[in-house]
């Protein structure tokens, strides 16, 4: 057996029963692509049965409101992935009759489709012969083969993609790419590989080398950079409190948050105070208080936010306030909806 026969054969042993693996239909297929994007399988199942329960077809998601997308998607990070395949939708609905294009390049063309969910998309649903190279991908290739080419320069990834169409088992596509995915999220695992028990160890080249651990290369990422987020969480005697959306190009846009001063650093309560003043346009704020202990250090891929929570008491009404209890109706970034969960009025 050669290599994609190694691979077709201990997917036929190993695979997991996923919904959308009993399934051609290029709408789940899509769904459950770009979840398994950001997360792992087993984070991403309820989000991908919530999805597919409440939008059972193309249409359904097109008709639905952008705010009950982004709720849906709440905790899974990456929101401009929900909201271009909302927008994606609405265009297969409009411009394709509601019909997914049937080619990877074809599939190219729609917004949030890039070269990856469009050979996932071409090949599962439509048997169409494109390599699929995820992460999974990459790490299975690079100890397979011995490659110390970084999986994030250009010149890895065009190495990488062609040693993945020179590799694929064409005949089996579908299977084959879902399961070199599968094999590398279970047995060629990035810390704990089971190389003792592995198919493909005889032949392996980072196992001959003992280079397991040192392969898939991968350049360093960019500077992290530290934020400071000062959160108002307004109250009046009412209990009415003040969300506001987020605009603008950076993380969690469109999402709703508390009223936020961002500052340079962390600042103590008298700053605090006079820039939530200013920010709220308040005139009497009869009482503020930090909730948290320490800041919240939210990580995300290129920022670390440092958090804090100021419960900010107002001694008139807010205007335009908004009921506390219906705070949980609105897409939060999960930093927010933790708090949420735990603060007590
Ligand atoms: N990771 C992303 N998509 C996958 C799939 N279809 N099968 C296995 N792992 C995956």
């Amino acid at each position: 057996m050669d290599f994609s026969e190694k691979i077709l054969a201990w997917y036929a042993e190993n695979k997991r029963e996923l919904p959308w693996r009993n399934t051609r239909d290029p709408y789940k297929i899509w769904l459950s692509e770009i979840m398994l994007q950001q997360t792992r399988v087993a984070q991403g199942l309820p989000y991908y049965n919530k999805f597919v329960s409440e939008f059972p077809s193309v249409y359904d998601l097109a008709d639905a409101t952008e705010e009950k997308v982004l709720k849906l998607w709440q905790g899974l990070g990456y929101y401009s992935r929900a909201r271009n395949m909302h927008g994606t939708a609405k265009t297969i609905v409009k411009d394709y009759n509601g019909d997914f294009p049937k080619t990877y390049k074809e599939l190219l063309r729609l917004k949030g489709v890039g070269d990856y969910t469009a050979s996932a998309i071409a090949s599962i649903s439509f048997d169409e012969p494109e390599p699929v190279v995820d992460g999974n991908v990459y790490r299975v290739l690079a100890r397979y083969f011995g490659i110390d080419l970084a999986i994030n320069s250009s010149e890895g990834i065009k190495h990488f993609k062609d040693l993945a169409r020179e590799v694929m088992h064409v005949g089996d596509v579908r299977d084959y790419n879902q399961g070199i995915m599968e094999f590398g999220a279970i047995q060629c695992a990035p810390k704990k590989p089971y190389c003792l028990h592995c198919p493909l160890n005889e032949s392996c080249v980072a196992l001959k080398e003992n280079r397991v651990h040192e392969l898939p290369v991968k350049l360093k990422k960019t500077k992290i950079k530290n934020r400071y987020f000062n959160y108002l969480v307004v109250f009046d005697n009412q209990s009415n409190t003040l969300l506001e959306q987020r605009t603008g190009k950076g993380i969690w846009q469109n999402l709703y948050q508390f009223p936020l001063v961002e500052s340079e650093t962390i600042l103590a309560k008298e700053k605090l105070k006079e820039l939530a003043t200013q920010h709220l346009a308040a005139k009497k704020i009869t009482g503020i208080y930090l909730y948290n202990d320490k800041p919240i250090i939210h990580k995300l891929s290129h920022q670390h936010l440092h958090t804090n929570f100021w419960i900010v008491q107002f001694g008139e009404e807010i205007k335009d306030g908004l009921p506390w209890k219906e705070v949980i109706n609105f897409p939060v970034p999960v930093l927010i909806a933790d708090f949420i969960k735990t603060f007590k009025i």
